[in-house]
């Protein structure tokens, strides 16, 4: 798959995406019917346990896209979280960190917001760096924004969404993803753009959805309300976890 497929995806089939974080989850990924993988900055809270996306630094963003690209090998699209102000130090580091993200193994780069982003945006996309878009309820402003509940409720919150959205298409972004948008918003959002709108508690009516794999598979303990958990590994590795204890301390006492 290559990042121009995306465009294709406003036509029929819709468009499935993963975050992944780890070489071990990406070689099952490999294996799967997944389009596409998200290296998020998730990765603050789902492997390192902060409390937000905003402790994800340049550093954990290149070495676990490495990690996944080598698991993933070259079959699927890889897009990979800008983190925290990297887009708000001057175009050169925007770049300079967009750079080294590809460098890693990204076929792409997301950025949260457009709002004052416009130009750094289209220099990265100039640069030959395809930019996915996210707007919605946007991580990285949790301190700001005050909490993850549902934008787009109201008309003039509603109206600059759709605006914003326009705007990240007209900036040259391939696709955006739209978290937490009111239903009926997100499908006039996909409706009128161009380009791939994929949505995360967002309803059915986008172009594809995104969703984080700790959350679907039952590893993190307080996943949002919208993530269908499909599978509770955490059950099942604790079941595995006991049995090698008792393994190790019962009756065949250490024969293992
Ligand atoms: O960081 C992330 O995992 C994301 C998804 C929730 C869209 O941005």
């Amino acid at each position: 798959m290559k990042i121009t497929d995306f465009y294709s995806f406003k036509k029929g089939n819709k468009i499935s995406m993963i975050t992944c974080y780890d070489y071990c989850f990406a070689k099952i990924i490999s294996k799967s019917e997944i389009d596409s993988v998200l290296v998020g900055d998730s990765l603050s809270m789902t492997v390192y346990g902060y409390s937000s996306t905003i402790y994800a630094t340049e550093e954990m963003m290149i070495r676990h896209t490495e990690a996944v690209k080598k698991g993933l090998g070259d079959e699927k699209i890889i897009i990979t979280d800008i983190p925290f102000l990297s887009t708000r130090k001057g175009i050169q580091k925007a770049i300079e960190t967009a750079g080294n993200l590809i460098k890693a193994g990204a076929d792409a780069v997301k950025i949260e917001n457009i709002k004052g982003q416009e130009r750094v945006i289209q220099e990265i996309i100039e640069s030959g760096i395809p930019v996915m878009g996210h707007l919605g309820v946007t991580p990285q402003y949790i301190k700001y924004l005050g909490n993850y509940s549902k934008r787009g409720k109201e008309k003039q919150e509603a109206n600059n969404l759709i605006k914003d959205a326009i705007k990240m298409q007209k900036t040259g972004c391939f696709s955006v993803v739209l978290e937490c948008v009111e239903a009926s918003i997100a499908m006039q959002i996909s409706k009128k753009l161009k380009i791939a709108v994929i949505g995360i508690g967002s309803g059915k009516d986008t172009d594809g959805q995104v969703l984080v794999i700790n959350d679907i598979l039952g590893l993190f303990p307080s996943p949002p309300s919208f993530a269908r958990v499909y599978e509770r590994l955490d059950e099942k590795i604790l079941n595995a976890l006991n049995k090698f204890d008792s393994d190790v301390k019962g009756e065949r006492n250490g024969n293992i």
